[in-house]
């Protein structure tokens, strides 16, 4: 009986099929370079292992705080934003009262709501996958604490209306835009309005942008509001090489980073237009590192591009992503073989 809650959860899940192709995590598909990675190695060598890592993340606040342009008083840092995403979920607002976001998105909202037993309110996108206002204003007569917006969107690739965000939280609840994608969106980031409001935050992470090894999100929100959440926060939650390897690479690997994301967004605009002269798929806009497309058979279509040596990420089971894949831009070389690949199972099947 004490299981009994557990048994109806149902846990996150990836894709794991190992592939010469991986393209299901949006991740950055390129690696370090060598000399950071020694550069690295050289400064796990010096952590005193014995030792608890800075509860205040110190060093490595000033650095975020710099880029960011904030405040060090304005970052709460998580073990992935995941683990932020549950934070705000465990201590934002009543309890008892719901979470909203709108349908599709990123599971973890839903997972982490049920794990704790917070109740949901799931509201629907329009057919260009952006906010509507009759569903949110449906939404908030549920009266919702907490409502979730990823922005860009995983796994539609678009990022929402602004206003529409913005008038949800003129509506008394606390907004969570969650940026995991904004480095490859031309788009404005809420970061002023996080600084700003008592009520929205935005959230952050490594892991796009080439350290989803390491687990690193952060959380941006006004001194006030960010010192409250902190309150929350698990003492030791960033480890100690988690926070040297950030360090390193966020002080001289930048550059690099740089680079890698520029090259990823051109390639994103070639793939769609490659896309765009498939007969039977039809790929949505993106500003994110990953591009979404229906395909005459997504169950299908995945399975044959796994034997051809291909792994993305399959959405078909998901409501309003009937046939749909999740496709993370690759390496050059990578997304040719994805095209290659794609092509081929489409004149061998359809
Ligand atoms: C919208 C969104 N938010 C958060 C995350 C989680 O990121 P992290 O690796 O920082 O936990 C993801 C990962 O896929 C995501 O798509």
């Amino acid at each position: 009986m004490f299981l009994d809650k557990l048994k109806k959860l149902k846990s996150y899940k990836t894709e794991t099929t190992p592939c010469k192709v991986k393209l299901s995590s949006n991740e950055n598909p390129f690696d370090l370079p060598e000399e950071l990675k020694e550069k690295i190695a050289e400064e796990i060598k010096k952590i005193p292992f014995q030792r608890y890592p800075d509860p205040n993340v110190s060093e490595l606040r000033e650095i975020l705080a710099n880029l960011y342009n904030v405040k060090e008083s304005n970052l709460v840092f998580g073990n992935g934003s995941d683990e932020l995403i549950q934070l705000l979920i465990m201590t934002i607002g009543n309890i008892k009262n719901p979470v909203a976001y709108p349908i599709p998105t990123f599971p973890m909202y839903q997972v982490s709501s049920d794990t704790i037993g917070r109740e949901k309110v799931e509201f629907q996108l329009d057919e260009n996958f952006d906010l509507q206002k009759n569903e949110i204003d449906k939404a908030l007569e549920k009266s919702p604490d907490l409502v979730f917006y990823a922005s860009p969107n995983n796994p539609t690739g678009n990022s929402f209306n602004r206003e529409l965000i913005k008038y949800t939280a003129d509506n008394n609840v606390f907004v969570v835009v969650d940026e995991a994608y904004i480095d490859f969106s031309d788009k404005e980031s809420f970061l002023d309005e996080a600084l700003n409001r008592d009520n929205l935050v935005i959230l952050r992470t490594m892991s796009k942008i080439g350290l989803a090894s390491i687990r690193l999100g952060v959380l941006i929100a006004k001194e006030e509001v960010a010192t409250e959440i902190n309150k929350g926060r698990l003492p030791f939650n960033i480890t100690y090489p988690t926070q040297i390897i950030a360090k390193v690479v966020l002080t001289e690997g930048l550059p690099v980073i740089k680079e890698q994301i520029e090259i990823l967004k051109k390639e994103r605009e070639k793939l769609i237009n490659e896309l765009k002269n498939f007969d039977g798929i039809k790929v949505y806009p993106s500003d994110a590192n990953f591009i979404l497309i229906k395909t005459p058979n997504g169950d299908l279509v995945h399975k044959k591009l796994i034997e051809k040596g291909v792994l993305v990420r399959n959405m078909s089971h998901i409501p309003k992503m009937e046939n749909c894949l999740r496709v993370s831009i690759g390496k050059p070389e990578e997304n040719e073989i994805f095209l290659e690949a794609l092509k081929k199972v489409l004149e061998e099947n359809f």
